[in-house]
């Protein structure tokens, strides 16, 4: 009898609301091209990237159809033409995998690029591995992005969000004091337990005097809300202090030059689809170093099926207070 080579994914066809576009089928299991892998995959990683591409508020071209989701982890089950096939077998944690390609990891296997798929150590599991990708990556990037922490002051606006949390970890695992701000008193904790040195609530009319207090001043921001912490980060900055800014939360601001211009603030910007290849790669090692020691822990967690996409999705929607992963 014929073995079925099918597989199940989550898809859409067309941009719009999650329960409008998306269904899960089957369709033929794809085969790796030159430079691909294909991997059987564990675990699916959500991230407000996927939902924002999925709403159709990125603009992207779009094949026949799309599988969602560029976080992932699972197993390389074959290789494409330039690769060595001695990578069949090995446990990976991927990133990107729904750039630029048809097949996000919401499904049976994904086929990617072999430069986007990172061996895991021993010590890290494969759920852990699904949450590495676009929040840990961005993390490393903006914390080590202009060099070393070591002795530093960081503070993370947002430390218990997954891109904030990893950043958290990678600043701590760098030498640096670290400095988070959360909103509840269960979200701080979450800082906290990554291992923020200062947590503070950042709807708290005395943060400015408490991070004073605390640290004096910061050397580097990692900001996921400028319009709303500019202010903040202005009062807690010395000249020569780097703010970089990795979300677009909020309307857009008007920048107030001359205040800029006095306080000495540095600001940059990143997006993870743009960023040289270069200081993406370094990104990445500097991800695995940290993975490798045991400094990127797993963050609070909530599971879902293939078959609850749509649940999965609405939930990150509304503002998850935990990663999202979908078992495989
Ligand atoms: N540039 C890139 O390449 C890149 C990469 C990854 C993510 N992103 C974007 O970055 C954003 C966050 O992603 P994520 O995965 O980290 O999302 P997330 O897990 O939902 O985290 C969002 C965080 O923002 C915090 N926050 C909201 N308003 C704040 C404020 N005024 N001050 C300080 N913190 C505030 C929240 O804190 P509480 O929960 O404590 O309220 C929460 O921790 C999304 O818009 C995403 O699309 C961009």
């Amino acid at each position: 009898m014929l073995r079925m080579s099918t597989m199940r994914a989550a898809r859409y066809s067309q941009v719009g609301p999650a329960a409008s576009v998306l269904s899960v089928d089957q369709i033929p299991i794809p085969k790796p091209g030159p430079n691909q892998v294909r991997v059987k995959l564990a675990f699916s990683g959500i991230n407000p990237t996927d939902v924002k591409t999925r709403a159709g508020s990125t603009a992207r071209d779009m094949a026949d159809f799309q599988i969602p989701h560029q976080d992932g982890s699972g197993v390389i089950d074959i290789v494409g033409a330039n690769v060595d096939p001695a990578r069949i077998g090995e446990r990976v944690w991927i990133m990107l995998s729904a750039f630029d390609n048809v097949y996000g990891t919401a499904a049976d296997y994904c086929i990617v690029d072999v430069a986007n798929v990172r061996p895991l150590p021993e010590n890290a599991d494969l759920e852990l591995g699904a949450t590495l990708g676009v929040p840990a990556v961005t993390a490393a990037y903006c914390v080590l992005g202009d060099g070393p922490v070591d002795g530093k002051v960081v503070l993370v606006q947002g430390g218990a969000g997954g891109v904030g949390r990893a950043a958290v970890e990678i600043a701590k695992w760098a030498g640096a004091t670290v400095v988070a701000t959360a909103s509840t008193p269960e979200r701080q904790e979450v800082a906290r337990q990554a291992g923020a040195d200062f947590v503070f609530d950042y709807r708290d009319p005395d943060i400015i005097f408490d991070i004073r207090e605390a640290v004096g001043s910061v050397d580097r921001i990692i900001e996921v809300n400028l319009p709303a912490n500019l202010e903040m980060d202005l009062e807690v900055s010395k000249p020569d202090t780097v703010v970089v800014i990795y979300a677009s939360t909020g309307a857009d601001i008007q920048i107030p030059t001359r205040q800029l211009m006095t306080a000495g603030l540095i600001l940059e910007f990143m997006l993870l689809y743009t960023v040289a290849a270069d200081k993406l790669a370094t990104a990445v090692s500097q991800v695995e170093s940290a993975l490798a020691e045991g400094a990127l822990t797993m963050p609070p967690v909530r599971y879902f099926e293939l078959d609850d996409i749509v649940s999965a999705h609405e939930t990150q929607e509304a503002g998850a207070p935990s990663r999202l992963l979908i078992r495989l």
